[in-house]
């Protein structure tokens, strides 16, 4: 077990699950479901499901990881030998592949436009056309998402402490320093504070049902929560990490800069005249280039920056995020198959590249190949949010609160009893009873709609 790799200090341990948790799913899902879905009484919804359901999941996963020292699948079956739990191991490993499979597209498309932003070609006539034509080719969308995932490849195999933590010490304050600097950008365009108002106002009629499913969905995507990824970076944790506290740091990091995003995109979206807030990838790939290309018209630096530095932000967001994917897949098949780091990354990078292909695909030559009306693509997303995530969620809470002893679950939490954590039966009892019937109680309200 020493020669797994450990991390270095507790700062690279918080950066680097922020970087897991922080990704695609902040900058440009989160600010699109808060302007449509009641604004600020969406935002009240979210945080009460990241504190109550997917921050006790988080920390149940840093339990089972830091006390196991192993990946995911290995963790319960060290600590539960003999039973079914394994079986939550493997969906963790599924999980880890179907997010990737598909997140690695997305993040090639981010590529090519930070390239596109670096090289000023970000073009605003007809973005829609651009974007289109982009995703609809057969290759160069692969390409980019095969670079994308050969320089997650090149972190993860330089191990914990020399690729993982140290790049994420590199990426996150770079990350949060562009932040910095494109709200300013942003709140300084005319026309900024509709953008706000759109994003702030609450209004609690919208927040319907389905609205309160999303949320959750929202909750365990952005926090990267119910598939292992968190416990797999634990079990490279060292026995002094306050394991309720780096949750807490890593759920408040994740939902601002998610608000924080918001506060980006849309003042600078109001900001142009007939420019309609659109939705997910339309939102970044098309509304957002005829934006920069205005800014640009306007005021030539300011344009070129903005568009760059915010390419470069998501690219960076969907960087951390996909280590930590890749991380849960490459821990269990080299300690599985007793493989090097070196060859179970590459075996791994292999896998993503065969599916990320078949996901690429589904945007072009493969985009009428569908299964219930849902292409490649469309299917691994929705497995993941659907099924693996939420049942992934509500077994890893039913484990560490239930069938884990008790006195390892606080002796985990309190470290052996030196640590003193308020509020330590809240979080018990979160573990224990809200979070696994909360998030049961949304996932069969969801399954049940299907069979409607
Ligand atoms: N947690 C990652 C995101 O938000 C997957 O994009």
């Amino acid at each position: 077990m020493n020669n797994r790799g450990r991390f270095g200090s507790k700062l690279g341990v918080v950066l680097a699950s922020a970087g897991s948790a922080v990704g695609l799913g902040n900058i440009w899902r989160f600010p699109t479901e808060v302007g449509q879905n009641g604004g600020a009484a969406f935002i009240l919804v979210y945080i009460a499901f990241v504190l109550f359901l997917a921050m006790p999941v988080m920390v149940s996963e840093f339990v089972i990881g830091r006390s196991s020292g192993a990946n995911i699948v290995h963790a319960f079956r060290k600590l539960a030998p003999a039973k079914w739990w394994i079986i939550i191991g493997f969906l963790g490993v599924l999980g880890g592949v179907l997010v990737l499979s598909f997140y690695s597209v997305v993040a090639g498309w981010t590529l090519k436009y930070t390239v596109d932003a670096a090289m000023h070609r970000i073009s605003g006539t007809d973005p829609a056309q651009t974007f289109n034509s982009f995703v609809s080719d057969t290759w160069s969308p692969m390409i980019y998402m095969a670079l994308f995932l050969l320089l997650t490849h090149l972190v993860v195999i330089r191990g914990i402490k020399g690729g993982i933590e140290r790049y994420s010490k590199l990426m996150m304050p770079l990350l949060l320093f562009i932040i910095v600097i494109l709200v300013g950008c942003s709140v300084s365009m005319p026309g900024s504070a509709e953008g706000l108002r759109f994003l702030l106002k609450p209004d609690f009629s919208k927040v319907t049902p389905h609205v309160v499913l999303s949320a959750m969905g929202q909750a365990f995507f952005s926090l990267s929560v119910g598939i292992g990824c968190l416990a797999t970076y634990a079990s490279y944790f060292n026995k002094n990490m306050n394991l309720a506290g780096s949750a807490i740091n890593v759920c408040a990091i994740d939902t601002l800069v998610a608000i924080i995003s918001g506060f980006i995109i849309f003042p600078a979206v109001f900001s142009v005249e007939g420019v309609q807030a659109d939705a997910g990838a339309g939102l970044v790939f098309i509304t957002l280039p005829h934006v920069f290309s205005s800014a640009f018209a306007q005021m030539p630096l300011v344009g070129y920056v903005f568009s760059t530095l915010f390419y470069l932000l998501l690219l960076l967001a969907a960087l951390t995020s996909s280590i930590s994917m890749h991380e849960i897949c490459t821990a269990f098949v080299s300690e599985h198959y007793n493989l090097t780091r070196k060859h179970a990354a590459t075996l791994v990078t292999l896998v993503y590249l065969v599916l990320g292909a078949a996901c690429s695909l589904s945007f072009g030559p493969w985009k009428d190949y569908t299964l219930a009306g849902m292409t490649v693509f469309s299917w691994f997303d929705f497995a993941t949010a659907m099924f693996v995530m939420p049942i992934g969620g509500i077994f890893i809470t039913l484990f560490a609160g239930w069938y884990l002893d008790r006195k390892l679950l606080t002796d985990e939490l309190t470290n052996n009893g030196t640590l003193k954590v308020r509020g330590l039966r809240v979080l018990i009892f979160l573990i224990r009873w809200v979070a696994p019937i909360g998030v049961g109680m949304v996932f069969l309200n969801e399954v049940a709609k299907l069979f409607k």
